[in-house]
């Protein structure tokens, strides 16, 4: 592999910022290493290059080069190859956690699982939370535990597919706290079926919660966020499987992939905006949460169903990581300003290998979890 990266960085020593371009191009130690050798032919003071390179790409990016004046692709792309695999403790990172210090996260699916772990982490590094979620009941137990570590919590009972009820959560958010730190457009929902066999309901249900959701997010939260004056974060969940065909997951599939291109776009066009909005896409393995009552709250307007062929069934695959974990790796790459967030280090190999089949003779496969 081949990297032609001779970044103009003025401060930044030239070893660690090919480092850092490096990792951004998802290379690995010994390949950026290779690189170095195979690409440096200047005239250059080898060894303290080679000191700065070695330093951690956090500390690089904090130590030498202002959040302002750094270019684009180092202040929105400074990403590790090596996504956690299991739980990670959070380390220091570019977003310093005193800009996150008594401002708000606001996190939809609040009320549940990996919302509501988010939540609770948010929380123990000082953050108010502004939660939302269709469940009242569990909502409201959500928030009394949060308020229990002392920090102020706002629940918003809403349906999340309905753009009038985002402009709600904005308003709510912006009203009592002027701008938001963190929004994580969160909430989701499953449904099995053949896709021939899912209904116009199905297709609609899923995806209003899971992808139109995350579009009122981005539509009703990014231009306020571009003019609040402080920096912040949009962490917008999607799955493993927006990045790799379930069989009988289609409408999920469908709009998970839906959010991982939005991202995509939203992170480009951020960074081409020269705003301080940093984004992550959430693309989660299995993590034992309640995603298989995702019918409990199904709004009785989209009652034409398709019956499941077949439940959802976890027999074989372990969940290696709680919500919590995965709260925990969210945290670590909202710091380090990381776009993509896997949880599963294990499915990166299919990912690549599904990504070179693409042009290919290649047939898609579908990633198993039964
Ligand atoms: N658990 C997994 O294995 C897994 C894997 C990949 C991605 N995800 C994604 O993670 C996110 C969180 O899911 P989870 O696993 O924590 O499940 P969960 O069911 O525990 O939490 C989801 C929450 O979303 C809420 N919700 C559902 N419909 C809503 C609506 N219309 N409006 C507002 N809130 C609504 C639910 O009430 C629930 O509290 C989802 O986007 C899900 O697709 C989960």
């Amino acid at each position: 592999m081949s990297v032609s990266l001779r970044p103009t960085l003025g401060a930044v020593p030239e070893g660690a910022a090919f480092r850092v371009s490096a990792l951004t191009h998802g290379l690995g130690d010994r390949e950026w290493e290779r690189e170095w050798e195979r690409e440096w032919d200047r005239e250059w003071d080898r060894e303290w290059a080679r000191e700065w390179a070695r330093r951690p790409v956090a500390e690089i990016l904090r130590s030498t080069v202002p959040v302002a004046s750094r270019p684009q692709w180092l202040r929105f792309g400074a990403h590790s190859d090596r996504c956690p695999a299991g739980p990670q403790p959070p380390t220091e990172g570019v977003f310093d956690m005193e800009i996150l210090r008594d401002r708000v996260a606001v996190v939809t699916g609040g009320a549940s699982g990996i919302g509501r772990a988010m939540a609770r982490r948010f929380a123990a590094e000082g953050m108010h939370l502004v939660i939302a979620d269709i469940n009242a009941e569990r909502l409201a137990e959500s928030a009394a535990e949060l308020r229990s570590t002392g920090r102020e919590v706002t629940e918003v009972v809403l349906d999340v597919s309905r753009a009038e009820d985002i402009a709600m959560l904005a308003d709510t958010a912006f009203d009592r706290y002027g701008d938001v730190a963190i929004l994580c457009n969160n909430a989701g929902v499953t449904k099995r079926a053949r896709s021939w066999e899912l209904t116009l309901d199905d297709w609609t249900w899923v995806l209003g919660v899971d992808l139109w959701s995350v579009i009122h997010g981005v539509r009703t939260f990014v231009p306020r966020m571009l003019t609040q004056g402080a920096p912040a974060h949009i962490v917008n969940t999607a799955s493993v499987t927006g990045l790799m065909p379930l069989i009988d997951m289609a409408s999920y599939c469908s709009a998970k992939s839906g959010v991982v291109s939005l991202s995509e776009c939203l992170a480009i066009e951020l960074a081409e905006a020269g705003a301080e909005i940093g984004v992550s896409v959430l693309a989660p393995g299995f993590i034992d949460t309640n995603i298989g009552e995702s019918g409990a709250h199904r709004p009785a307007v989209f009652a034409e169903s398709a019956p499941a062929n077949r439940p959802r069934s976890t027999t074989g695959l372990e969940a290696t990581m709680t919500a919590d974990d995965v709260a925990g790796v969210v945290l670590n790459a909202v710091q380090q300003n990381r776009f993509w967030i896997l949880t599963h280090q294990q499915y990166r190999s299919s990912l690549v290998e599904r990504a070179e089949g693409i042009g290919t003779d290649a047939r898609p496969v579908s990633f198993r979890v039964v």
